[in-house]
């Protein structure tokens, strides 16, 4: 008998069947070779981890002004969405299931990393006081155009077309990124959001953007496909927010009146309240938790109905099969930090499974 038999049961996530509740954390690994296509190496990196109860792809930009980083996949083209198609055949074709992440990284990036045409657009014209790794090391972040009022059906569209997009490719379902100081976090919170329409100013109006984005996603592929990944609180790439309690209570009041899929919710003690209890008193439908879990405490608390499942990021790029070795009691290896985000198969492909 495994030591984790809630962890490793299955479960029902809106339309998704999942075999067990170890999900993979949506990681960026900026590993793409040919523009913003992926080709045989994430064919092999996700089917590699297809024992997952799902695996949440890395960010996936909707637009070319939705890229940010590196070497990042698009999900907004019929090629993009054939080159997508090899890589969940390839994880059905070993039982698992693979959602796809979509995230529009706004006023965060470098032109460096993006295609030349490409721009960086934001709720307002305020500057990401940080620095973004480019192929020329660390360089400070543009101040990006504030979008005008009717340029956001526009956004909003994109957003759908790639969702329709990634169920088109075969992915299982998909996932708005709005946390870690990316577009729709920039909506949300009042440092980055000084807009005088309809989508800035109060808890309700900051929300808009984020509560039309799902709507749309969901008209086009339905609640029991579409999640919802937020981090309460979260200061990354120069994020404040006057008051994020106020503003997720708003904004997951009418999340939850959507029925989407799941909400993942990134922990973090350094905001000084627990993010995961303000979730769970404003979302009724299946949260899955996230950062620095160890397996004991995922299975005490799904155990407990706290959870539905949690999502593990590090231990799943050490070992590809982190599910086997949790119902072995194999030992699990330590990530190496320095290949997170190099190119090629170092780092990435070549972590063996514990045989
Ligand atoms: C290399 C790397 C890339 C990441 N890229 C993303 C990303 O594209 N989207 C996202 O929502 N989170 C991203 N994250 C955060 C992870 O999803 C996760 O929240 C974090 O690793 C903590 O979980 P863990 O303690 O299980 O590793 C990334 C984390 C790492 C280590």
């Amino acid at each position: 008998m495994s030591d984790y038999p809630h962890l490793l049961a299955p479960l029902q996530l809106g339309d998704m069947a999942l075999a067990n509740r170890v999900l993979m954390a949506p990681m960026t690994r900026s590993r793409i070779e040919h523009d913003d296509l992926p080709g045989p190496l994430q064919v092999e990196y996700y089917s590699q981890r297809a024992g997952a109860g799902a695996i949440i792809s890395e960010g996936v930009h909707p637009s070319r002004n939705g890229q940010g980083y590196c070497r990042t996949p698009g999900i907004y083209s019929q090629q993009q969405v054939a080159a997508w198609s090899e890589v969940t055949d390839a994880v059905h074709a070993k039982g698992g299931k693979i959602i796809c992440q979509i995230m529009h990284c706004g006023r965060v990036g470098h032109a460096d990393n993006k295609f030349a045409d490409a721009e960086f657009v934001a709720p307002s014209a305020v500057k990401c006081n940080a620095e973004i790794y480019t192929e020329q090391g660390m360089l400070p972040m543009p101040t990006p155009r504030a979008l005008r009022s009717d340029e956001l059906p526009g956004i909003i569209a994109e957003h759908a077309t790639a969702a329709s997009n990634a169920i088109a490719a075969g992915f299982d379902g998909v996932e708005l990124h709005c946390t870690s100081g990316y577009l729709m976090a920039q909506f949300l919170s009042t440092g980055s959001n000084q807009r005088d329409d309809h989508y800035g100013g109060s808890a309700e109006n900051r929300c808009r953007m984020v509560v039309e984005t799902l709507s749309a996603m969901v008209a086009a592929v339905g609640a029991g496909r579409v999640g919802l990944r937020i981090c309460p609180g979260n200061p990354f790439n120069d994020l404040h927010d006057d008051n994020p309690q106020e503003t997720f209570a708003v904004l997951l009041g009418q999340v939850d009146k959507l029925a989407l899929a799941y909400l993942h919710v990134i922990r973090m003690d350094s905001v000084g309240f627990d993010n995961i209890a303000l979730a769970r008193a404003h979302f009724s439908g299946p949260i899955i938790a996230n950062d620095s879990f160890k397996a004991a405490e995922a299975e005490q608390r799904i155990a407990a109905g706290e959870l539905a499942a949690v999502s593990f990021g590090r231990s799943f790029v050490a070992n590809p099969d982190l599910v086997e070795r949790l119902d072995s009691g194999a030992a699990l290896s330590r990530v190496d930090f320095k290949t997170l985000y190099t190119p090629g198969p170092a780092g990435y492909t070549d972590y063996p499974a514990a045989g």
